[in-house]
């Protein structure tokens, strides 16, 4: 059973003013039930965030509604005519922290443990298959356990993104944003995507986008730094599109694999005069957010004011 998301504090408790609004008439949380109904996270309370951030599988490419019951060719680990792991069999939690990879990150994970179905608290394919997964009597089995300290295991097994019918997205155009039919915003859904699903090419609230299937990946060495532009980094806009994140890693490093990545393009609003990027006041009841009077340069102004940074 899983009732996370379904109940809601009773409209007045304490600590829970702005829900007693948004959930006006709907069940008090019956927390007798709740506490009987802890167990593991199932993949729906993961997904639920993590396949539809933005919309589904908009972002990372490789996290969509198609892991609730993918098939074999899409996921041999959570396909249920595979392995029917769920998202923590690989992220070993505890304490409510998962382990992952992009905050503390394991580029090549060299100690491993070999048996598999035995992970250890990092999420690495290494963790349970160990370095040298590939069979040591046949010559291409030695000949691929010599690559994987180069070249990492997803670079590989992962050779395209998107798959399983659900799109992602790759370029997002805010310079299309505000165009308004009959003085009202509107979508057009004019991409088809693999599970017959229409998807948003265009939203007065945000611009123009593009979508990809069965991606082919941009493969680059990776030391597992990520650099990310903050609200106070400078640019040099002169040299043409700046990488908002990008990463480090080299092939005389011998901690860098070759990893892939998802490239994602994006053409924003900045600061012209301080070549740095800017805070938009998105919604409100005044004047100034743009998911209402679509007016770029007051909602900038005004987002930039609230945060005391100069524009
Ligand atoms: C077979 C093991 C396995 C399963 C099952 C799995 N993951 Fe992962 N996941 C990994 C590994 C390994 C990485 C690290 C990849 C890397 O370092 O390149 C990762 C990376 C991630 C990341 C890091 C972000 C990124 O860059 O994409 C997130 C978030 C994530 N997984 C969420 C999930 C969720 C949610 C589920 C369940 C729907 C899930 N994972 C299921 C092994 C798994
Ligand atoms: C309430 C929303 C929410 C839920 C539920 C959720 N996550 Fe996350 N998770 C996030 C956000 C936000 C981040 C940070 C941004 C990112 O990396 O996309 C994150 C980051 C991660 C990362 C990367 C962390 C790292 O150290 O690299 C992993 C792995 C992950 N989540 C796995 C899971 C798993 C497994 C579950 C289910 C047990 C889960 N998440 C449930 C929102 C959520
Ligand atoms: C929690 C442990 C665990 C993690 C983490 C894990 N795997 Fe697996 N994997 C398994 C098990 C168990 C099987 C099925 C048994 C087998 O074939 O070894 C499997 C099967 C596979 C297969 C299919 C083998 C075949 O015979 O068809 C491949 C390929 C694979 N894993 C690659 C990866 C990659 C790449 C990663 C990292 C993204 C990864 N695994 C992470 C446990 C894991
Ligand atoms: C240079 C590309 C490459 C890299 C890097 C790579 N693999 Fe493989 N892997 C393959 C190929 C090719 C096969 C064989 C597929 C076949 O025979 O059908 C394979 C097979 C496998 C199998 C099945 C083995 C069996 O017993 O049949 C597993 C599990 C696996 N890889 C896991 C991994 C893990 C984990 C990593 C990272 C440590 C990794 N691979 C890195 C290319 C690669």
């Amino acid at each position: 059973m899983n009732l996370t998301g379904t109940y809601y504090k009773t409209p007045t408790s304490k600590g829970n003013k702005a829900c007693s609004v948004m959930f006006a008439g709907k069940p008090a949380i019956e927390w007798e039930k709740v506490a009987q109904s802890v167990e593991m996270p199932t993949r729906n309370n993961c997904g639920k965030c993590h396949f539809y951030g933005g919309g589904d599988n908009v972002k990372h490419g490789d996290l969509s509604s198609v892991l609730f019951d993918p098939p074999k060719d899409v996921d041999v680990h959570m396909s249920r005519e595979g392995e029917d792991f769920t998202c923590v069999t690989c992220h070993v939690g505890e304490a409510h922290e998962w382990a992952g990879s992009r905050y503390e990150m394991t580029v090549n994970d060299e100690v491993g443990t070999g048996k598999p179905g035995m992970p250890r608290e990092t999420a690495s394919c290494e963790s349970c298959h160990s370095a040298a997964p590939h069979p040591i009597d046949t010559v291409e089995g030695i000949k691929l356990n010599t690559h994987t300290s180069k070249v990492a295991c997803e670079t590989c097994h992962i050779p395209e993104i998107a798959r399983g019918g659900v799109a992602t997205e790759v370029d997002w155009d805010w310079r299309t944003m505000g165009k308004l039919k009959d003085g009202e915003g509107f979508k057009l859904k004019e991409y088809t995507q693999g599970d017959g699903h229409h998807r948003a090419t265009y939203k007065s609230i945000k611009g123009s986008f593009t979508y990809a299937e069965n991606l082919k990946p941009m493969y680059a060495w990776f030391d597992g730094t990520m650099n990310y532009t903050t609200i106070d980094t400078k640019f040099d806009p002169s040299k043409g599109p700046i990488d908002i994140n990008s990463f480090s890693g080299s092939a005389n490093d011998s901690a860098s694999r070759i990893y892939p990545f998802k490239k994602m393009h994006t053409t924003q609003p900045f600061d012209k005069g301080n070549n740095t990027l800017v805070y938009m006041s998105l919604w409100g009841n005044d004047d100034s957010a743009l998911w209402g009077n679509y007016d770029f340069g007051k909602s900038i102004a005004a987002g930039m004011k609230k945060n005391g940074i100069p524009y």
